[in-house]
């Protein structure tokens, strides 16, 4: 049945790939973006030119903006709502912690409370593997306490989930949070590392390497991310009947409240990351080995399964597949800019 999603952060790498395969299933979508400059405009601005679309309503909105939150659910009336506007990125939250509070904190609300006043079939909000904080024991599962986040990025997220737990049980509301794990591919993030070192190595610029060199990442082709919060979107969360109060598992309930890991259950080692970039653009990285940064992780890990037997589906692309597919489009677009210009 085709549905209005809305689908906030829509100018986003993740939010445009989800309104793309939805608009391309013929469901409509109403999105939600503030356009902000954390990243370059132009990135955003070339995403929602692809999402033009009969069917594709856009408002220039902040989350943080009850008034204009509540109009558009008053207006849309929205089935499903994808909340993935946030103020992303771990290390930035040292830089401008009011940012997160805002975005993350303050704006979540309003989706809550809207979702309270405007019943919808489910809430879908975007969480984080940085919720796993300090945790060492590997692969992360959802059954793992997640009480050390060691930046505000991640206790951003965790709150998210907390609220939303709260919602489900004062309001019914059915919320499915989303841990993800390293979401990388086309039209990526300027700020995350493959974007970064793609850049660099074409210019023959270094690269800067944390933790030198000693870290792993879970990354997730974004398609697989999409392909997941799709088919979480047909199958609602539920409250579980077993679920006991004296050995309460963190993340269900006996109100309508999951939590999921999406990741790949795959960590790839940064060197050997490096070596996959390297390798496709034909030319070796100027390294700069640096110290682990405050408020990173050495190694991110997803334990999928419980993804898996929800949606019958896992991420599974692997690296050197979703690494060239990235670099095509980045070579593509980067050429299309400059033609632009020229
Ligand atoms: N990409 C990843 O690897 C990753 C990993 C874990 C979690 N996440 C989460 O997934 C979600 C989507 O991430 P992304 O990679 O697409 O990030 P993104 O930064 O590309 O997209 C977020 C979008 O939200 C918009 N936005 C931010 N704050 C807003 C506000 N207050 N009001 C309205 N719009 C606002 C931004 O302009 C941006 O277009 C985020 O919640 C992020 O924290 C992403």
């Amino acid at each position: 049945m085709k549905k209005t999603v809305l689908v906030t952060g829509v100018a986003g790498f993740i939010g445009f790939h989800l309104a793309r395969r939805l608009l391309r299933e013929g469901h409509h979508v109403v999105g939600i973006d503030e356009v902000n400059d954390y990243y370059d405009p132009h990135l955003k601005e070339a995403r929602l030119y692809v999402l033009t679309h009969p069917n594709f309503k856009l408002y220039r909105d902040s989350l943080e903006n009850k008034m204009a939150v509540t109009r558009v659910f008053e207006k849309r009336s929205p089935d499903i709502v994808v909340n993935l506007a946030a103020q992303a990125g771990v290390r930035y939250s040292l830089e401008n912690p009011d940012a997160y509070i805002q975005s993350n904190i303050v704006g979540f609300l309003n989706i809550l409370e809207a979702c309270r006043n405007f019943p919808v079939e489910q809430l879908i909000y975007a969480s984080s593997s940085s919720v796993y904080g300090s945790n060492q024991k590997m692969p992360f599962s959802e059954q793992h306490p997640v009480d050390h986040p060691l930046s505000l990025y991640a206790a951003s997220k965790k709150a998210n989930e907390l609220m939303a737990h709260t919602y489900s049980h004062l309001f019914g509301l059915k919320t499915t949070g989303l841990r993800f794990f390293s979401v990388y591919g086309p039209w990526g993030r300027p700020d995350m590392a493959l974007y970064k070192f793609t850049e660099a190595i074409i210019k023959g610029e270094p690269i800067d390497v944390y933790n030198y060199g000693q870290m792993a990442r879970d990354f997730t082709y974004v398609d697989d991310v999409i392909e997941s919060i799709v088919r979480l979107m047909d199958i609602q969360p539920f409250a579980d009947e077993e679920f006991d109060y004296h050995d309460p598992l963190p993340d269900r309930s006996d109100v309508p409240f999951r939590v999921y890991n999406v990741g790949n259950h795959s960590p790839v080692q940064l060197m050997d990351f490096i070596r996959i970039i390297e390798k496709k653009l034909g030319k070796r990285a100027i390294v700069n080995e640096l110290p682990l940064q405050p408020g990173d992780v050495p190694e991110s890990f997803a334990d999928s399964s419980e993804l898996y037997g929800a949606i019958d589906f896992q991420p599974q692309t692997p690296i050197e597949q979703g690494v060239h597919e990235f670099i095509d489009w980045y070579i593509t677009y980067h050429h299309a800019l400059k033609e632009g210009i020229e």
